[in-house]
């Protein structure tokens, strides 16, 4: 059961990130559903992970298969309905595992109710809810982009002879954050998932619910498609945002144990660190989405780190991801032939022992990688209007590989992306089975955490290292424990303190380690604890 009364729970807590249609599929139509993720609780428990975010599963046409939603408070019957909803939460929080949904409400879908009534007339109560610029001429009002139809981000309506706005696809209108009864709405809508005992919310582009109130043109810059050669200063990342973000705040608060995480848009990890509010009364936390864009090497993630840990607000809790559904997976990024395994590994023990929150996306714990989509297999799309350019997302969105049998276990249908070419080899029932398996060194890290609470909410100090070894220690209450990452192919000297060995093939685990010179071979992995 989960306490409700644990109001720092996600501080502690491992998350997981799950694509609903690409974990498991109960019925049988090649998408997976909410029922499938129940039937998939024992194995998250197994693994370890303390919460779910789980993508967006309600109401929609799916044209950005779920980002696109068109009833705040039903699900999609593709996913199943509200019924499934409450047995996967009470199921889930059973085994005191917490659930955070995605809420996505920077647009709706253009078929909600609520925008069919704002297009039918200037008049309608809800015109005001979204955003709106009378036609004058065919220029459109200034140069904001559709990230995902490369084009002109203002499409017409013909029935009040205005352009709306949509930066996505067409078929998500953006709405008017300035509009206090659209604000009621939403915080409605939110209080809906709460009420039925959500944990809290993934906030999509969080960021963006503000644009520039005099709607100028985005400045130029050096970014290749799916930019378009600008830069997101006045279509998104606007300072209103914050007022919006202390509601929301004390919307969740109110529930009491609840929390809040925003996805910024704009790469800068400034941005997203301003989001907690400098009295920590914004968002609980941001995503930190650096180590998404950065390459291998310790180096280049203690930099990543350091930095994120210097630009967080007093009392912010940092967080880090090394894949999500809407980048490359990280074992594709930094794959390295034969060395891809030790790589994933290295990243794993990074992203587990780093002080801050972890975020795994479904997958990584065997190594999921990026295969290659035939073109008519294309369904994301950004993927199909960027093609041939590698900016589609379906790649990372594949099913969810359980075991060697057809569909990798996913469902009994055809799934509606195809399943990677590496199933076989790689699923979780033969990692389960395997005990040097990556699925059982995730496992094993998860557990390390739960017995050494340092590793959870420790202090962090950087330790001396070669240039290719990132060290550091975390320490809580009088126990420390040291991690040790060599990211070369190289044999590496590192000098350890002395303690127990934890983890790594340096020294079995349980065994005294004397202070002193040790190798770490390629891609080694040790961690020591103390007393
Ligand atoms: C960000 C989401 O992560 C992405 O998947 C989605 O397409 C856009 N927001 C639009 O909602
Ligand atoms: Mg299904």
């Amino acid at each position: 059961m989960i306490d409700r009364t644990d109001s720092g729970w996600w501080r502690d807590a491992v998350f997981y990130q799950i694509y609903p249609r690409s974990f498991s599929d109960s019925d049988g139509d090649g998408i997976g559903d909410l029922r499938g993720i129940e039937e998939r609780l024992a194995y998250l428990s197994e693994l370890g992970v303390d919460a779910l975010w789980i993508s967006p599963f309600f109401k929609s046409p799916m044209k950005d298969f779920g980002y696109d939603i068109s009833d705040y408070e039903d699900v999609d019957p593709i996913f199943g309905g509200l019924d499934d909803f409450r047995s996967l939460l009470a199921a889930a929080h059973e085994r005191g595992i917490r659930i955070v949904v995605d809420l996505v409400v920077n647009h709706s879908s253009d078929e909600h109710p609520w925008f069919e009534a704002a297009r039918s007339s200037k008049d309608d109560p809800r015109h005001g809810w979204y955003i709106w610029k009378p036609i004058e001429g065919r220029k459109p009002p200034n140069n904001w982009i559709s990230l995902f139809e490369q084009r002109s981000a203002w499409y017409p309506n013909e029935e009040t002879g205005e352009w709306y706005l949509a930066t996505f696809t067409r078929n998500q209108p953006e709405f008017d954050w300035r509009n206090p009864e659209l604000r009621k709405a939403i915080y409605g809508a939110a209080r809906f998932w709460l009420d039925l005992g959500a944990d809290g919310f993934r906030m999509d582009v969080a960021t963006a619910y503000f644009k520039d109130a005099k709607y100028r043109s985005n400045p130029f810059s050096w970014n290749l498609v799916p930019d378009l050669l600008q830069k997101h200063v006045y279509d998104r990342n606007r300072p209103e945002v914050h007022g919006v973000f202390k509601e929301f705040r004390a919307l969740a608060d109110s529930y009491g144990d609840r929390m809040l995480i925003g996805e910024t848009h704009g790469l800068d990890p400034a941005l997203a660190a301003s989001c907690h509010g400098e009295r920590d009364d914004e968002l609980h936390m941001a995503f930190n989405f650096d180590f998404l864009f950065r390459p291998w090497g310790a180096r280049s993630f203690r930099e990543s780190a350091e930095r994120w840990y210097r630009l967080l607000p007093e009392g912010a809790w940092p967080n880090f991801t090394l894949s999500n559904h809407d980048q490359k997976r990280h074992y594709y990024r930094y794959r390295a032939g034969a060395d891809s395994d030790g790589r994933a590994r290295v990243a794993a023990a990074m992203l587990l022992c780093l002080r801050g929150t972890p975020f795994l996306y479904y997958g990584e714990e065997i190594g999921m990688t990026c295969g290659r989509i035939p073109k008519a297999a294309l369904r994301d799309p950004l993927g199909l209007s960027t093609w041939p350019l590698p900016f589609g997302r379906d790649a990372s969105r594949t099913p969810m590989q359980w075991d060697d049998s057809p569909n990798a276990g996913f469902g009994p249908a055809e799934p509606w992306l195809p399943v990677n070419a590496d199933y076989k080899a790689k699923n979780v029932a033969a990692q389960r089975a395997d005990p040097d398996s990556l699925w059982n060194w995730y496992a094993s890290l998860i557990r390390l955490r739960k017995a050494e609470p340092a590793l959870v909410s420790g202090d962090m100090a950087w330790l001396d290292a070669p240039a290719d070894v990132m060290a550091w220690s975390r320490t809580r209450e009088g126990r420390t424990v040291d991690v040790y990452l060599n990211f070369s192919g190289k044999t590496r000297s590192v000098d350890v303190r002395a303690g127990i060995a934890a983890a790594g093939t340096v020294a079995p685990a349980g065994s005294e380690v004397a202070a002193g010179e040790r190798r770490l071979g390629p891609y080694e992995v040790f961690i020591v604890t103390r007393r």
